[in-house]
Formats: structure tokens, sequence, C-alpha cells
């Protein structure tokens, strides 16, 4: 029964795709089995990631609720994964870069996305997914050109883009730091990402020199009179805020901030960076669900 009903769902023309992912990405039973025949419907061998996910995101609207794309993705990657073995070390790792991919095209094709990452960036962005390990970078390159040349299609478009809703809000950039102990400004290298922010002396460096986990933080504008542009991280309850910081030699200790004080080089900076951080502490439970997997994968060394 569920591979006709599959095959109805994937062949009938003329059919509402919005319905169509809706029903598919029901929680019972009955519709898990549709879902995982109605993705077998589909041939992805010798396809790459981003001509199977052009394929797949044709055959329906994906729908916006987070455990519905959840399931979606899972079945989507272990289907690619069976038509593909050896391109990926597990399902989780063609997951994670299937969002990624979708997250990219989001970025470089919504014009309300001013950061638009560069393949570089990307790169960077899915280091050790492969279980530990990083993905070729010829891959990358080529999933990262296919999309920039052409973005996804998607049927029923109503100019909704749904991906903004959880997009993923990494940022990184130059921002000048007051010192916890000795108040002066400092220049540092800030990376935003997975609800934390990290900071470097160089933007070379591989270990930082703070890290700050953002849950139960609040960011606002600052007026300083030192310095212009400024944002505050504090803690409404008015507690010292809990972090971390490496010392000279290599000792980390605990952070002694009341509060964070930054200062961006612009307003515009000033105001991307809030929005950056407020959409990483209130983000979407579909992205909480995506990094906690990617923790997994990178963990998981396969040797
Ligand atoms: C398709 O279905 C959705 C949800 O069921 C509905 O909101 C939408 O209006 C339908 N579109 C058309 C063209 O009928
Ligand atoms: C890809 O980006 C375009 C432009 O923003 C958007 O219309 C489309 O919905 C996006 N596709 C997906 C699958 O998010």
């Amino acid at each position: 029964l569920s591979e006709s009903v599959a095959e109805f769902l994937y062949k009938e023309e003329g059919l509402n795709k919005t319905a169509i992912g809706n029903f598919l990405g029901e929680r019972e039973e009955m519709h898990l089995q549709i879902l995982k025949a109605f993705v077998g419907l589909h041939e992805f061998s010798d396809l790459n990631l981003v001509q199977a996910l052009r394929q797949f995101l044709w055959s329906f609207r994906l729908p916006g609720e987070a455990q519905k794309i959840d399931r979606m993705m899972e079945a989507f990657a272990t289907r690619y994964c069976d038509c593909n073995p050896g391109v990926f070390q597990s399902t989780d790792t063609c997951y994670i870069l299937s969002f990624a991919i979708i997250m990219l095209n989001t970025s470089l094709h919504n014009p309300n996305v001013k950061d638009k990452p560069n393949l570089q960036r990307f790169v960077t962005m899915n280091r050790g997914i492969n279980n530990g390990e990083d993905l070729p970078t010829e891959l990358l390159t080529k999933l990262y050109a296919s999309i920039r040349s052409e973005p996804f299609k998607i049927p029923e478009d109503d100019g909704n883009d749904l991906t903004l809703t959880f997009f993923n809000p990494d940022r990184e950039g130059w921002l000048l730091k007051m010192g916890g102990r000795v108040k002066t400004w400092k220049r540092r290298w800030f990376i935003l990402t997975d609800s934390c922010l990290y900071y470097f002396e160089y933007t070379t460096d591989k270990d930082p020199i703070g890290i700050i986990p953002l849950e139960n933080l609040c960011v606002r504008k600052l007026e300083d009179t030192s310095k212009t542009y400024c944002l505050e991280l504090y803690n409404p309850k008015g507690q010292k805020i809990k972090a971390c910081k490496t010392e000279n030699k290599g000792r980390v200790v605990q952070g002694k901030h009341q509060s964070y004080k930054l200062s961006a080089a612009s307003a515009e900076e000033r105001d991307n960076w809030i929005e950056a951080i407020r959409a990483s502490i209130t983000k979407d439970p579909f992205y909480d669900l995506v990094s906690l997997r990617k923790r997994k994968v990178i963990s998981n060394t396969s040797s």
C-alpha cells in the first residue's frame, strides 16, 4: 500500500506539492512508510549531492516544521548514501552537508542576506563532518559552484523563503573588546558559531583566547563615551558571565567579565552583530537538531 500511495504522489501531475510535503512529514508509522517509499522512487546514483537535492526538493514543498524537515532530510540522506556508497562516512555527514547546502542557497541567493560566504568559508564551516575527517575540497568546491551558478528551485514558491527562519547565524570579523581586568580596548577576531562567541588574537590562530557561551545572555546597543558603535553582552540577572579564557601558559581560567563590551567599525556592522547574536540565542529548533548531530559527527572519529 505505501508503495502505491508513494507512486501516486510521485508521478501524478498537478497535485498540490505543499500538501504532499505536509502529508509526507507526518509522524505516524503509515506516513513514515510512505515517505520511505516516496524517497525510494528517486534515483540518486552517480548524482552529486546538489543534483540529488535539486531533484528531491522539486518533488514536494518542504514543510515549515522542524521535526518534519528532520524526518524528510533523514530519509533523503539515507537514500542518497544507499545509492552512492563510499561518498560519505555516515548518513549524518550527508544530512549535515545537505543542510549546509540548503543554507548556502539562502545565503547566496536571498537578497535579505547581506553576508555572502565565499568558498573558503563554506569549506571551513564543514570541517570535520565526515566522522571527524574533512570532506575532499574538490567535492565541496563543485557543490559550492553549482549552487552559486543556480539556486534551488522549489515548487509553489510564494516568495517566502522558508530557510530564512532557521538561518544559520554564523558570523566572523574584527571587533574591539574591552578587557576584563585591564580596561583597555584590544582588537580581536570573533567567530560566532553554535551559540558561542569565540575570540582570537589572529585570524589564523587555531585556539581561541576566549569562549563565551551565549545561552542566558542578552545583547544590546551601548552608548560608550570612549568608543563608537558599541554593543554589550550581559546577563539579565546581573550575575557574572560564565565564560573561559586561556592564559599565557595555555591554562584555561574562568573569565572575569560582568559584561562584555565590544566595538564595531561601523553602525551597520554593530547592528549586524547584534542581529546575528540575537538569532543565535533564540535559534530555531531545527538548527539545534543539526548542531547536535554535527557535534556528534565531529567527535566521532572513525579510526
Ligand atoms: C496547496 O495546499 C496548501 C496547504 O494545504 C494551501 O494552503 C494552498 O492554498 C494550496 N495551493 C493551491 C494552489 O491550491
Ligand atoms: C533557494 O534560494 C531561493 C532564493 O532565495 C529561494 O527562493 C528558494 O526557496 C531557496 N531554496 C531552498 C530549498 O531553500
